[in-house]
């Protein structure tokens, strides 16, 4: 048997999700580091509202569980009250390292090792479909 193929697509996420992903059929999302468009007048830009997030509870399994890692206190505060207004769908689960994180880590993406050595705080949460 050959390796197993795993596309990457190179697009913007929401766009995907909403024309491409069908109900019901995604285990995880990953998002980790997403953009926090500091500035206010930015933060409609942002990847984690309420209307990608509808999509993204349509598109995972019963099960299914979001993890999301940011060192951004205050998108991490919007991400936390946008999640728990989905609380009638979405649990709050522990958010465990993931395989390739080393020790120290939580998910060993690029950006979390440059924001490690820059000694900035690493906030997680993870939330499953109920
Ligand atoms: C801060 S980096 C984090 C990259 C990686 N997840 C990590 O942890 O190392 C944010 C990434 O999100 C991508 N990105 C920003 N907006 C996006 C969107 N709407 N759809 C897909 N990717 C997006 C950027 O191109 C960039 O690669």
């Amino acid at each position: 048997m050959g390796p197993e193929k795993r596309p990457i697509v190179r697009t913007d996420a929401a766009k995907f999700i909403t024309e491409n992903v069908p109900d019901n059929c995604v285990d995880c999302f990953h998002i980790y580091f997403p953009d926090p468009w500091p500035k206010k007048r930015h933060h409609k830009r942002r990847f984690l509202n309420s209307s990608n997030t509808d999509q993204l509870i349509r598109c995972l399994k019963t099960g299914g569980t979001i993890r999301i890692a940011t060192d951004y206190a205050e998108y991490f505060e919007q991400i936390k009250q946008v999640l728990s207004a989905k609380n009638e769908t979405l649990r709050e689960i522990d958010f465990l390292p993931t395989a390739g994180a080393q020790i120290g880590e939580w998910v060993g993406t690029n950006f979390e090792r440059k924001y490690l050595k820059e000694k900035r705080e690493i906030f997680t949460i993870g939330v499953k479909k109920a």
